[in-house]
């Protein structure tokens, strides 16, 4: 119910969720090592996919290796308090090096140190109307942000910006405007869905892995939706049911481009589409909407 929901506070202007807020100069005073690589992401975007497709790179393709644990504590997440686990700033203190780790910070709330010390930085973006449709069936399942409403009432705080994480066009373009002066690759769910293994292997060339086909396969075939979704240590399901209910929507929900046509009203396309031509006048980034 939404009295069981937590509360969300302004920081620096961008809606986080309070378990975020009580430690924030801890976040922000966060000290990363030249060797840590980070996946940075707007929600919803494709994080645990991409997770998975690292850790699996990092093992060479070693699919045992990278059931250890689940997603969550293999590669913390560095401003959340999970029930049961704990804070992803104490996990990630805990880890030993080389650490990935992840973020939906944007640029701005960012721990500098990730910049200072040139650390590596995968950053993934996924088209809008995609990401803002999994966002909203996110917050119907997970008490750990606040109720959405209904899917008009969060279609308009979504435009609004007025979502945890802040706004979906201050994120993606905050991150691509820093892309060349960092080791940051910038990448796109809907490339991931199309060529999987092109991706990937861009991914491996980045952290420095040279892996022969057969594992480029393999690991394709592994972080596969179908597969994924019904792997324990990357669907989700080890999180406390009090938390994620994952019959109200799966974490692993659909995992399709264009699932926003089904949802978006004439209307609101129409409108969704004239505020995306404004905000995004003054970029070169550019998204696909179907694939
Ligand atoms: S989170 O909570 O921010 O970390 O969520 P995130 O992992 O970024 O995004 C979840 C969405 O990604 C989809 N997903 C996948 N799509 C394709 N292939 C694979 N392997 C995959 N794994 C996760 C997941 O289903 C969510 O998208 P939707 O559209 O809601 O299905």
């Amino acid at each position: 119910t939404p009295e069981e929901r937590i509360t969300v506070n302004y920081v620096k202007g961008i809606l986080q969720p309070t378990p975020t807020c009580e430690s924030w100069d801890q976040i922000w005073n966060f000290q990363a090592k030249p060797d840590d690589l980070l996946i940075s992401t707007y929600p919803k975007a494709g994080t645990t996919w991409t997770q998975e497709i690292v850790d699996l790179i990092q093992n060479n393709g070693d699919i045992e290796k990278s059931k250890r644990a689940p997603t969550f504590v293999r590669m913390p997440f560095i401003e959340w308090i999970l029930p049961g686990v704990g804070s992803g700033l104490e996990r990630a203190n805990e880890l030993p090096s080389p650490r990935t780790l992840k973020t939906h910070l944007p640029i701005e709330l960012t721990p500098p140190s990730f910049l200072e010390k040139n650390c590596k930085i995968i950053y993934v973006a996924r088209n809008p109307k995609d990401n803002m449709v999994s966002y909203y069936h996110f917050h119907r399942m997970n008490k750990g942000l606040p109720d959405p409403g209904t899917w008009d009432e969060y279609f308009e705080s979504f435009l609004a910006g007025k979502v945890c994480w802040g706004s979906w066009y201050n994120h993606v373009k905050g991150w691509w405007n820093v892309k060349d002066q960092y080791q940051i690759l910038y990448l796109f769910y809907e490339d991931m869905k199309q060529n999987p293994k092109q991706e990937i292997q861009k991914m491996a060339k980045f952290i420095g892995k040279d892996l022969d086909d057969k594992v480029l396969e393999k690991i394709v075939h592994h972080t596969s939706f179908d597969i994924m979704k019904n792997n324990p240590m990357a669907n989700y399901s080890m999180v406390s049911s009090e938390l994620m209910n994952h019959s109200i929507s799966p974490f692993m929900r659909k995992g399709t481009v264009g699932d926003w046509k089904n949802h978006f009203t004439v209307a609101q396309n129409e409108r969704f589409d004239e505020d995306y031509k404004k905000n995004m006048a003054n970029t070169t980034l550019t998204f696909n909407f179907q694939v």
